[in-house]
């Protein structure tokens, strides 16, 4: 299932935020308030909901442009039924809209995503990354290699810089 959070109601909203939970270290209410206001793809087995993502629209500066970027957030599966190909489901549905909707698409990912990533060919993204914060562009050296990207129609070149719009919580 496919939904715009305006379309999803308080209890399945609240649902996704109490799986992500469970299926991250640590999720905490800002990590939750940067997957709104997007697409949300759910998966649902028995009346339970097993796995989530959404898709937010994020402007993503490189090469002298502004890119209308389609930025992957909390992307998780219920613990118990991992491996059973319900990741690739949300991210088939988040891929659609991204083709559809955006220049481009990106995420930040742990380690523990990078497998499931790879293997529906999103591209590490090899050049710096960075930030347009309210001070001006600040490099978010951490986030180097944890970057993946989806192009669309943008013109990329992986080894240059790619920075990111500015937001409270964590800034990828
Ligand atoms: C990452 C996560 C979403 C994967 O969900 P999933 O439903 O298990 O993924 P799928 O079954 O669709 O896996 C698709 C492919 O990804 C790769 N993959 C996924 N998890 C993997 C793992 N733990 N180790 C190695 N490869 C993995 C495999 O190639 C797998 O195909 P296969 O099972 O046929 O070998 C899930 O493990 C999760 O919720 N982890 C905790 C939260 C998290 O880290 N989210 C991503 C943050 S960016």
């Amino acid at each position: 299932m496919i939904a715009h959070t305006a379309q999803l109601d308080a209890a399945t909203l609240d649902a996704a935020a109490a799986l992500l939970r469970g299926a991250f270290l640590q999720f905490d209410d800002e990590d939750w308030a940067h997957a709104l206001g997007g697409m949300h793809a759910l998966v649902h087995e028995g009346g339970r909901l097993v796995a989530h993502g959404s898709v937010v629209q994020r402007r993503f500066l490189h090469g002298g442009r502004a890119w209308r970027t389609g930025y992957v957030e909390a992307v998780g599966v219920a613990a118990d039924v991992r491996r059973r190909g319900h990741g690739t489901a949300v991210m088939a549905a988040l891929e659609t809209v991204i083709r559809g909707a955006y220049e481009l698409g990106a995420l930040s990912a742990t380690p523990d995503g990078w497998p499931l990533y790879r293997s529906l060919g999103w591209q590490s993204w090899r050049g710096p990354v960075s930030a347009l914060t309210p001070a001006g562009r600040v490099r978010t050296p951490d986030e180097d290699g944890a970057v993946f990207v989806l192009p669309v129609t943008a013109r990329l070149d992986p080894a240059g810089e790619l920075t990111c719009d500015w937001r409270d919580g964590p800034l990828w």
